[in-house]
């Protein structure tokens, strides 16, 4: 696919393509989105051919203005409201109640639509000279870890998609946060960028957690998920003398992704990466480890957990499903076991 710098020359291109059907990847702060015209079914439904998405797996909608959404939704419930105000733009994307106008294949033929503001200036500058909202999901081959850079969509999709715009790496790393705004009690579908602790902060309550299924769950939540092509096991920090040990018994190429851990494996394994600071940082880089690590032809990828709140919580969310596992708590032996 051709790349193009994030200029404004460049953006209005991708406008243009975006307004003409086409598909284009482009930065957002959390991570690269593939992109198509909202109201143009057919380039939303080349969306799920681009990606091997599942057709029951709905997009998300991305507006540059609280007038946009107009178009989108049917209504704005007061929580909304005051979510929008605490968090727009930023990394929340809520569900509401779908207008008509909005093709029902952007969500999979639900009655709801997610939507959100980004905060990159350049998708926002993309939506608005687009001038009408864009579906967009992660820039990834379905099942894959979400692009962080311009170079991730490109190896995913290649020559699938448009265009691509080149915005440098993406600030947050994990997607948006989901929440379910449709009923009496927000539903927290998906953890992500905008902590949970804040969500609640500004709400004045808890959120529910997603039901174990049935409509109100965030259907692209049961689909396996940011897999890299190399098993993934999580070790807590007090683990790794005896993750090592179960792992190379079993044998292959071993690669680490570690946060607290001194750096006394990396000349014996293929593979190292320690990303120091706080949850945040630690966001910010993991999917990235994981494609450095298949690019190292790593085997086994073990990587340090971090505590579940702030970030945290999306960080272990993506580890545990990248794993395929439901404990946080593994033990090497069971994961090795589990497969
Ligand atoms: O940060 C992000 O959210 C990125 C950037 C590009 O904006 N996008 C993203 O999209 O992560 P995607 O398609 O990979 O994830 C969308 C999530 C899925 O879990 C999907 O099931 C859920 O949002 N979702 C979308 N529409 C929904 C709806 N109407 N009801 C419930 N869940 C919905
Ligand atoms: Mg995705």
């Amino acid at each position: 696919a051709p790349v193009v710098e994030a200029t404004s020359e460049g953006i209005s291109m991708a406008a243009d393509i975006l307004r003409r059907g086409g598909l284009v990847a482009f930065p957002t702060e959390t991570v690269y989105g593939l992109g198509a015209a909202v109201f143009n079914r057919h380039a939303v439904a080349r969306i799920f051919e681009v990606k091997g998405r599942p057709a029951d797996n709905p997009l998300i909608v991305h507006v540059s203005s609280r007038a946009m959404l107009d178009g989108v939704v049917r209504d704005v419930p007061d929580t909304a409201g005051h979510l929008m105000e605490a968090f727009w733009p930023g990394p929340l994307t809520l569900v509401l109640r779908r207008s008509r106008r909005v093709p029902s294949i952007v969500s999979a033929g639900l009655d709801t639509v997610a939507v959100r503001v980004p905060a990159d200036p350049v998708a926002l500058q993309l939506i608005r000279l687009t001038g009408q909202p864009i579906a967009a999901p992660s820039a990834n081959r379905s099942g894959r870890p979400s692009p962080t850079t311009a170079e991730h969509v490109v190896r995913d999709l290649g020559s699938m998609v448009d265009l691509v715009i080149e915005g440098g790496p993406t600030q947050c790393g994990v997607e948006s946060t989901v929440v379910d705004v449709t009923g009496a009690v927000p539903v927290l579908l998906r953890p992500g960028g905008i902590s949970k602790e804040a969500i609640e902060r500004v709400i004045g309550r808890s959120l529910s957690p997603a039901p174990a299924s049935g409509p109100a769950r965030s259907p692209g939540t049961k689909h396996q998920h940011y897999s890299p092509a190399c098993r993934v096991i999580p070790v807590e920090p007090c683990g790794w003398a005896e993750a090592l040990l179960r792992v190379r018994q079993a044998g292959g190429q071993i690669g680490v992704v570690a946060r607290t851990t001194p750096e006394l494996l990396r000349e014996t394994v293929a593979y190292y990466r320690r990303i120091p600071g706080d949850e945040t940082e630690y966001a910010r880089h993991l999917f990235a480890a994981f494609r450095e690590a298949e690019d190292a032809g790593v085997d086994v990828l073990l990587v340090e957990t971090v505590q579940e709140t702030g970030v945290g919580l999306a960080v272990m969310d993506r580890l545990r499903r990248a794993a395929a596992v439901e404990d946080v708590r593994i033990y090497p032996e069971e994961a090795i076991r589990g497969n």
